[in-house]
């Protein structure tokens, strides 16, 4: 018996209907065609599928779509603004943090939760942050100094935010 659910992806209203069993990752990936999420494990390891859920990083391989209804999903499709990377992805360019970038998408998205509750977190604050997101290929030393990059990014933007707002 599939369930109606309504949400917010990526600043856009959603409705759709769902199957009770179907799980968030698989909605945004072959519902709403969003590919940048991926699936790595299916089962909560891999940090692959992580997205925004509220404003928090949860692993939507975790999560039921029908959990979803009445959320605010961000999805690293919704990251850049007019054409322009986000400062988290940009760092992620800068610093080398990627090879293959199968996991990039997952890490990106919980950094950028991190940086967002915490901006100024320390390597240490990212190496914990980065505890559920695995990456096979380019070892971690580079996506943490991404991060950090990232993060200063994030700081100089809010407060050009704030700037522009006075
Ligand atoms: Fe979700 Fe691996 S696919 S944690
Ligand atoms: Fe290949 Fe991380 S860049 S898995």
């Amino acid at each position: 018996m599939a369930i109606s659910i309504s949400l917010t992806v990526n600043g856009a209203p959603v409705s759709a209907e769902v199957e009770p069993h179907t799980l968030l990752v698989h909605f945004i990936r072959d519902t709403l065609r969003l590919t940048g999420t991926h699936v790595g494990c299916d089962t909560a390891q891999c940090g692959a599928c992580t997205i925004h859920m509220d404003g928090r990083a949860v692993k939507a391989c975790n999560v039921l779509a029908v959990q979803a209804d009445g959320a605010r999903l961000t999805t690293i499709e919704g990251l850049a603004e007019d054409g322009a990377l986000h400062p988290m992805q940009a760092a992620f360019r800068e610093c080398h943090g990627l090879q293959c970038g199968f996991c990039t998408p997952g890490m990106v998205m919980s950094a950028t939760a991190l940086i967002a509750a915490k901006p100024d977190a320390s390597a240490e604050d990212v190496r914990r942050q980065l505890d559920g997101n695995f990456c096979r290929c380019t070892g971690y030393h580079n996506i943490v100094k991404a991060v950090l990059e990232g993060a200063a990014g994030m700081r100089q933007q809010a407060a050009s935010t704030l700037r522009e707002a006075s």
